[in-house]
């Protein structure tokens, strides 16, 4: 032990591997942990009461049953530690939704786990399986947790790019991706934040990749339900792909409960079965209330996934004619909260610095697509920012307003 680290005081210095997991973005210059663009956007909307389209999170509710279900949990008892691999009761309801919507057959016991949120079992996944020497590839941009957890894991994080305007996987450079050491693909389809859904060969080319090199597929699909006129096509239902392939959704997003935090992951019996392990010691277990409710939310009719989505749609498309009106560059999203648009156009080449600018620019909150990229993705997206669509329709329609005013005062 050094003399520095005998007299430092605890906290003044950050773990190697957290400052491998974090990068150099989310690092002070004096090492310390910064803070997030996320956390600048949102203090910044707050300082000049810009409407937030920066965050994916929904401003209303969702189904009234469910959250009357959570209450009534809490009513009648169910406030202590729920089985670690979640209550039987969302298990087979997990399995069953597998069934309804995919064809797919899983076992509520063996082949299924509920999680805190999806970005426990992300985590847990990749936990369980990379480590020093090996190599997990992500599309890029990527889900910031994805980063994170591979710097954790002690892995090394390669990534394949998303091209605007389709922000689809491009066979060469996924092919160039995946090397001997590639011990896991990420996939995320319905994509954040570009908003695409992968089409079947894209997917496909994934699994023929991902078996020719031995790598499991973990695959994140939080929003499964939220395409809009194209199917979401499950990894897990291609030929090859289930015996590898570790599939993960959570109710936040399908539900409008992203507070809830209850996610879930099944695949393969002996892949859970390790997964679990890891999950066992990163939380054991996950909040006993909302379970039985989330439960009920995946026995839902057909009309309430056809509705929600509908709607979603509408706020896109909202929001869409804003973003263009305002003179931004938009790829129309397939799927999820999330609008890509290049500021280009308006003549701004760093969108992240725009993104600073906004709300006291205009009154709004977006997000710089560069934060979901390493050095060389974040220079190909420099003017690219995402806006989230979750919102009440009265508050798109102030967001779309205020953005009218951009073109004269950017
Ligand atoms: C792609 C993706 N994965 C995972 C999550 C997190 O899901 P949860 O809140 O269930 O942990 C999000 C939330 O924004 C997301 O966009």
């Amino acid at each position: 032990m050094t003399a520095d680290a005998r007299t430092a005081p605890r906290g003044s210095g950050t773990a190697p591997w957290t400052r491998a997991a974090l990068g150099a973005n989310l690092l002070g210059s004096d090492g310390r942990l910064g803070i997030t663009i996320f956390e600048e956007v949102t203090a910044l909307a707050q300082e000049h009461g810009a409407i937030n389209l920066g965050q994916g999170f929904p401003d209303e509710d969702g189904p009234q049953e469910i959250l009357d279900a959570a209450r009534s949990a809490i009513a009648d008892g169910a406030n202590q530690y729920a089985p670690g691999q979640g209550l039987p009761v969302l298990r087979s309801a997990i399995a069953a939704h597998q069934e309804r919507f995919y064809g797919l057959t899983v076992d509520p016991q063996t082949e299924v786990i509920v999680s805190t949120g999806a970005t426990e079992s992300i985590a847990a996944a990749i936990l369980a399986f990379a480590g020093p020497g090996d190599e997990v590839l992500t599309f890029e941009p990527f889900y910031d947790s994805y980063g994170a957890v591979i710097g954790l894991s002690g892995a090394t994080h390669t990534t394949a790019p998303l091209r605007a305007p389709d922000f689809q996987p491009d066979a060469a450079s996924l092919e160039a991706a995946f090397s001997e050491r590639t011990r896991i693909v990420v996939v995320n389809n319905p994509h954040n934040p570009t908003g695409s859904v992968f089409t079947r060969a894209a997917l496909e080319l994934i699994v023929r990749l991902a078996e020719r090199h031995g790598a499991i597929i973990v695959t994140d699909e939080v929003y499964e339900h939220l395409t809009f006129g194209v199917p979401h096509i499950p990894v897990a239902t291609l030929s090859g792909a289930a015996d590898r392939t570790l599939t993960i959704s959570s109710a936040g997003k399908t539900f409008s409960v992203t507070g809830w935090k209850v996610g879930w992951l099944s695949g393969p019996a002996e892949l859970v079965a390790q997964v679990r392990t890891v999950k066992t010691f990163l939380t054991y277990t996950s909040g006993t209330p909302f379970q039985g409710a989330v439960a009920l939310g995946l026995g839902l009719p057909d009309a309430f996934f056809t509705s929600a989505a509908a709607t979603l749609r509408r706020k896109r498309d909202l929001l869409g004619e804003g973003l263009r009106a305002a003179g931004f560059d938009v790829f129309e999203p397939e799927g999820t909260f999330f609008t890509t648009v290049d500021a280009a156009p308006l003549g701004v080449e760093d969108a992240t610095d725009l993104a600073r600018r906004l709300p006291s620019l205009i009154g709004v909150a977006a997000i710089p697509v560069a934060m979901f990229c390493h050095e060389e993705g974040a220079e190909r997206t420099r003017s690219l920012l995402r806006f989230a669509f979750c919102k009440r329709f009265d508050v798109i329609e102030e967001g779309a307003l205020r953005l009218g005013a951009l073109r004269e005062r950017v």
